[in-house]
C-alpha cells in the first residue's frame, strides 16, 4: 500500500501526506493503535513554491519523492515551520540540504535558534513577532502566531486568496482518514473520538491556550473556506465544525450523564466493588465507560485521558500496594491531573489488608487540581454491608 498521498487541494494548494500505520506509542506515550498522518503542504506560487511543514524523520525520503512530484526542489523559495516538533520537523535537514538557493524560514523567533539545537543547521530566516501578512507572488499570506498549539512557537497560517488556513497541530487528530475531506469521510464521530484523544492527550496541558487562540482566530475575522491541519482529516463542508469541536472540550463542557470508571484489581477485591457501582450507576441513567488493570487487562492510558475529557463522573478504584495506591494507578491520577483538569466530581474506592492508607495519599496528589473528591470509601478485602447505601447517597450528591 502506498502510505504517501499528493492532492491539489485547491488552486495551487497541495497537501503532501504520510500515512504512518508504524507508530504504536504517539510521543512515546500514547497508545494510537488508529495510527496517524503528517500532512504537509505546498503552494506553488509566480515567485517560486512555498513548503509548509514536514514529515517525521524515519519518512524523510518518501517526503523528498513525495515533494518532488509536485515541484522541483530549487523552485523552493519558503519554508514555513509552523512548529518545531520533530513529527513536522524531522525532515527539515535533508529537505534544506536539497534546496539551491537556500529558501527563506518563516517562523516564531525562537525557530531559528530551536532549528540550530536540534539540527545544528544555520538558516535564512524571517521571525514572525505578530500577527504579519506578506504578499509572495500573487498570494496574501497572514501568518498568526498561535502559542502553545502545541509548543510556545506555534503559529498558522492564512492564505487569504484560497481562504484556506493551515494550522499544524491545532485541530488535527490521531486516525487514517480514508479519504482527505470532511465531507468524503463516511463517519466523522469516529474520526472526531481519534480527534478527542488527540486534543487530551498531546494538547490537554493547553486548554486554555485553545480558547485564547480559537478567539483571537475568530477576532481577525478570515472567511475560513477550508481549514488544513497537520494530522488528520481537512475540513471544507463544515470547518467551523472542528473549531466549535476544540473550543467545546477545551472548555470542558459535557453533554451527558458520562461516568468515567478506572481501577486496577490485582485479585478481585476492588473489581467486585466496581461492579456495584457500575450497576448502580447504570440505575442511575449514566452511560458508563470501565478501564481496568488486572491480571488479564491493562487499559490504555491514553483512552482513560480521553474520556476523562467529557466526563460528568469519575470512580477511581484503587488497590493498596506497598503503602501507597497500586502503582499504576497512580500514573492514571498523575496523567488525569497533568492532561485532563476538570471540575469533574470524583469517588474513590479501596481496598487494602492490613492499613487504608489510599485515601490520603489520593487527597494528597489531587489537592492542586481542580478536580473534587466527593468520598473515600475504603474497605479490608471486601466492602462493608453499607456500601451500596454509601454509593447511592454519594451519586445522589453529585447528581444534585
Ligand atoms: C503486592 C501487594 C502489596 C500489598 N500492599 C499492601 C499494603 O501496603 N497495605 C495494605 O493494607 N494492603 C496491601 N496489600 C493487600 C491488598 O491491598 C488487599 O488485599 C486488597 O484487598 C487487594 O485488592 P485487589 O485484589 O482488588 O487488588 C497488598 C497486596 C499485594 C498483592
Ligand atoms: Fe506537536
Ligand atoms: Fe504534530
Amino acid at each position: 500500500m502506498d502510505r504517501t498521498l499528493v492532492h491539489e487541494i485547491t488552486n495551487n494548494l497541495f497537501l503532501l501526506r504520510m500515512v504512518d500505520d508504524q507508530v504504536r506509542y504517539f510521543e512515546a506515550l500514547w497508545e494510537i493503535p488508529e495510527g496517524i498522518t503528517y500532512n504537509a503542504y505546498l503552494l506553488r506560487t509566480s515567485e517560486g513554491s512555498i513548503l509548509f511543514d514536514g514529515w517525521k524523520g524515519e519518512y524523510t525520503k518518501d517526503f523528498i519523492d513525495t515533494i518532488k512530484k509536485v515541484t522541483d526542489f530549487n523552485e523552493i523559495k519558503y519554508v514555513v515551520v509552523h512548529h518545531m516538533e520533530p513529527d513536522h520537523t524531522g525532515s527539515l535537514k535533508q529537505v534544506l540540504e536539497l534546496i539551491e538557493p537556500k529558501p527563506l524560514v518563516i517562523g516564531r523567533p525562537m525557530v531559528k535558534d530551536m532549528i540550530r539545537s536540534f539540527y545544528g543547521i544555520d538558516v535564512k530566516f524571517k521571525p514572525i513577532k505578530k500577527v504579519e501578512e506578506i504578499k509572495i507572488g500573487e498570494y496574501n499570506l497572514m501568518f498568526i502566531p498561535a502559542p502553545w498549539l502545541h509548543w510556545p512557537e506555534t503559529m498558522v497560517t492564512y492564505v487569504r486568496e484560497l481562504k484556506t488556513l493551515l494550522t499544524c497541530d491545532a485541530f488535527g487528530g490521531y486516525g487514517i482518514p480514508h479519504k482527505i475531506f470532511d465531507d468524503e469521510e463516511p463517519d466523522i464521530s469516529q474520526y472526531l473520538r481519534g480527534v478527542k484523544k488527540y486534543l487530551a492527550t498531546v494538547i490537554g496541558s493547553y486548554k486554555s491556550h485553545i480558547i485564547k487562540n480559537i478567539n483571537n482566530l475568530l477576532r481577525l475575522n478570515i472567511e475560513i473556506k477550508i481549514l488544513a491541519p497537520g494530522h488528520g482529516l481537512l475540513w471544507r463542508k463544515d470547518p467551523k465544525r472542528i473549531i466549535d469541536y476544540y473550543y467545546h472540550l477545551a472548555k470542558g463542557e459535557v453533554k451527558e450523564r458520562k461516568a468515567l470508571v478506572v481501577y486496577d484489581s490485582m485479585y478481585g477485591f476492588v473489581e467486585r466493588a466496581i461492579s456495584k457501582i457500575v450497576k448502580i450507576l447504570s440505575e442511575y441513567a449514566f452511560r458508563v465507560e470501565i478501564f481496568e488493570f488486572n491480571d488479564k487487562e491493562r487499559a490504555e492510558i491514553s483512552e482513560i485521558i480521553s474520556e476523562a475529557s467529557d466526563s460528568s463522573f469519575i470512580v477511581l478504584g484503587i488497590s493498596t500496594y506497598e503503602n501507597d495506591m497500586f502503582p499504576l494507578m497512580k500514573n492514571v491520577i498523575d496523567m488525569l491531573i497533568k492532561k485532563v483538569n476538570r471540575e469533574v466530581p470524583i469517588l474513590v474506592v479501596s481496598s487494602y489488608g492490613w492499613g487504608p492508607v489510599v485515601g490520603t495519599k489520593v487527597l494528597e496528589a489531587i489537592k492542586n487540581s481542580k478536580f473534587k473528591i466527593v468520598d473515600v470509601i475504603q474497605f479490608r478485602g471486601t466492602t462493608t454491608e453499607d456500601f451500596e447505601t454509601k454509593v447511592k447517597n454519594i451519586i445522589d450528591r453529585v447528581i444534585a
